[in-house]
């Protein structure tokens, strides 16, 4: 009892000192928040500019310089500017393709947990925070284009770069994303937006062609890059793969059609990195900058020599680069000293990340957090010692490093032991096993759903000898659990926690956090069963590695996305197929209980809102947060729809026996779908359900409404 008391009341202070530490950060910091120019002046003012500029100047604008610069032309006045990578912080390159970049970088960069953990916090504050961070970063190193938030959507587990993205669901990721990229712009860095669009595999990418319909597009794919957008973000990077038969980065469809007009989008967009390969169809589609540098732009002089394209193609590029380089004022642009602070400061921001990312995906006979009666905990796992982060353009290798293995032993001392290769004695004898498994995800190639032979040996291995096996996941999707899951006492599933993850961790094994993280993805039983699965090309299997001559020599293939709308958790629950672990899902060291659903909709007819409202209480021991989820339904629809779909969250910060009222609320478009003829929303009058859960599965409160 007493030691409840004690943990009741450190944790509320643990949750207070964090709160209060960022608070009183952004007080004392007074941040300034950045103020653009707005796009009417700066279109005047690139106007004006692009007069006095050379044809000459205009094609080196539209090209790019040194693998990561937009040219400068001094004589204007107009600096260069760097971009780097990404979503998960600063990366820092020394050199890339022979061009040493050594004179541009920063001293160091946060790593912080990758994107998918972020996701799985929930919190549209924290979103905010880690993005910002990730901006005073690249204000530090002078550099003025973040190359992320990537956005794309989780559709299968085996993407190798599902870790860069805030998984399944729609409305979460643009939620997520919103918040990201008001985050990064709040410090003068452009956002970019990436990939455009329907890139979902890392499989031979440049060769894969996603066969998609407009109100898959519009319904689960593009609402992160439009809230991305209604957020200001200044950038959008095209993706390497085909949209329904020609390549993203030189598809009008893709970029005039969807992107600018039905999407609204007046900023800058620039390609992935050689990812075109037609001049003149780039020119044509809206596309703005060829990167890392002129390829399919290279033969420009000859092409406008053939009247194939204009000087005002070419001028209408060139603006769109002055225009965004205005409205963000790189022309005008004072350095900012920025002292250690500020790397603790986002030090923090990654802890608190890590700490709410992390999901407690089981926890049979409240096994943890570790009570002190486990005397002997024996710790074995390939991430135990070395710390892994996601690889490939969005790899950060930060600086003072957590091992998982340092961390264990701070907290728990001389009860650790640690084994690279216990036998079965060894962990039989073990009052806890602390078994650590995962995989190493990367750009460039997708990597299996289920875990590499050594890992599903290990874990498989711990799990028959100690029935108090603890396994910890260290990875950036979802992997095959099944086989092992219903034996382990308890599952954490870690992500790749960056810097100061592992401290997260052991807080939460500790009880010193309590978990409060929920999966954005569905965790399927076997790949098969995922929506999508049949992605690779008929006979084919996944490689490893590096392999550009082999895609080079790859025919073009389609993915074809026959499931339409039906994804992640949408997919499973019209399927009715049984699934590990639901989207949503994470459990606390504490209870919540839900009551008194109420809703008003009295007033829909005027102003298109509902709102819903409910209690959260906290009834167990100690102190905590939970997200509710509503999902909604619709009862009949004109056209197949999912059975839910989430439409509001909020997470709320519970002390024992207390309560909340949470109140969320709902417009029109909630209801809606896509309607491809019109290209518009379409609201149906009908029945609808609203449900009120802790998981996409465990709903706790249902009500039904007619609008
Ligand atoms: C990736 C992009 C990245 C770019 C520059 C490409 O390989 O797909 O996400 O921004 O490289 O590093």
């Amino acid at each position: 009892m007493l030691k409840d008391v004690i943990f009741v009341v450190a944790l509320s202070i643990s949750i207070i000192i964090f709160y209060s530490q960022i608070k009183s950060q952004s007080m004392n910091m007074k941040k300034e928040i950045f103020q653009p120019l707005s796009y009417e002046s700066a279109d005047k003012k690139a106007d004006s500019v692009l007069a006095l500029m050379t044809q000459d100047e205009k094609i080196a604008m539209v090209e790019g310089d040194r693998s990561f610069f937009i040219r400068s032309i001094p004589r204007l006045n107009l600096p260069e500017v760097y971009m780097t990578d990404a979503t998960q912080g600063v990366h820092l390159r020394e050199k890339f393709s022979g061009i040493d970049l050594t004179k541009y970088q920063l001293e160091k960069s946060t790593a912080f947990p990758c994107p998918i953990s972020l996701a799985a916090t929930w919190n549209l504050e924290l979103s905010y925070q880690y993005a910002e961070a990730v901006g005073e970063e690249c204000r530090a190193g002078s550099i003025g284009i973040l190359l992320g938030p990537g956005v794309n959507g989780y559709r299968i587990s085996q993407c190798g770069r599902n870790f860069e993205y805030f998984g399944e669901d729609p409305f979460l990721r643009a939620r997520m994303v919103g918040e990201y990229v008001k985050g990064v712009q709040s410090t003068g860095t452009i956002a970019t937006l990436k990939h455009f669009v329907a890139n979902n595999t890392d499989y031979y990418r440049r060769k894969s062609n996603s066969i998609i319909d407009e109100r898959t597009l519009h319904e689960i794919y593009l609402p992160p890059f439009k809230a991305g957008i209604d957020a200001g973000a200044q950038a959008v990077m095209t993706a390497y793969n085909l949209v329904n038969g020609e390549w993203c980065g030189q598809s009008e469809y893709v970029i005039n059609e969807i992107l600018r007009t039905q999407l609204g989008f007046r900023g800058l967009v620039i390609t992935d990195w050689w990812s075109v390969y037609d001049g003149e169809k780039l020119v044509k589609s809206g596309q703005d900058l060829e990167m890392p540098l002129a390829v399919a732009l290279k033969d420009v002089q000859k092409l406008l020599g053939e009247g194939k394209i204009k000087i005002k193609d070419i001028n209408r590029m060139a603006k769109s680069i002055l225009r965004t380089c205005f409205i963000m004022k790189f022309d005008d642009r004072k350095k900012i000293a920025f002292d250690n602070t500020m790397f603790e400061n986002h030090e923090l921001v990654a802890l608190q990340t890590a700490r709410e990312g992390i999901i407690l995906l089981k926890n049979e006979k409240n096994i943890l957090p570790l009570q002190d009666d486990k005397k002997k905990i024996l710790v074995t796992g390939d991430y135990v010692e070395k710390n892994v982060m996601g690889g490939g353009s969005a790899f950060v290798k930060g600086y003072n490093i957590r091992l998982m293995l340092d961390e264990l032993k701070k907290e728990f001392g001389n009860r650790i032991t640690y084994m690279k290769n216990p036998n079965p004695d060894q962990i039989q004898s073990a009052d806890v096993v602390l078994c650590n498994i995962g995989t190493e995800d990367s750009e460039g190639w997708d990597r299996p759903f289920e875990l590499p032979e050594n890992q599903e040996k290990k874990v498989e291995e711990c799990v028959k000898n100690n029935p108090n096996t603890v396994v910890i996941v260290t990875t950036g999707s979802g992997v095959r659990m099944t086989g092992w899951s219903d034996k382990a006492r308890a599952i954490l599933y870690a992500w790749y926690g960056g810097q100061i993850g592992n401290k997260a961790l052991v807080e939460i094994i500790a009880g010193k956090t309590n978990p409060s993280g929920k999966l954005p993805i569905t965790i399927e039983k076997e790949f098969k069963d995922s929506p999508g699965y049949r992605y690779l090309p008929e006979g084919e299997t996944l490689y490893h590695g590096w392999n550009e001559k082999q895609e080079k020599a790859h025919p073009v293939y389609d993915v074809r996305y026959s499931e339409g709308i039906f994804v992640g958790y949408r997919w499973y629950e019209k399927k009715n197929i049984e699934t590990l672990y639901p989207f949503g899902h994470g459990l606390s060291y504490t209870t919540f209980e839900y009551s008194d659903i109420s809703i008003s909709n009295d007033k829909f007819q005027e102003n298109g809102v509902v709102k819903v409202s409910f209690t959260v209480r906290n009834v167990g021991m100690k102190t905590g947060l939970e997200t509710a989820q509503l999902y909604i339904q619709d009862i009949e629809s004109a056209v197949p729809r999912p059975i839910k779909e989430l439409k509001g969250f909020k997470k709320v910060n519970l002390d024992p026996g207390q309560s909340k009222i949470v109140v969320i609320e709902l417009n029109k478009k909630d209801f809606s779908f896509w309607n491809p003829e019109t290209k518009d929303w379409f609201f149906e009058k009908g029945t609808f359900v609203i449900h009120i859960g802790s998981s996409s599965k465990d709903i706790r409160l249902e009500k039904q409404i007619e609008l």
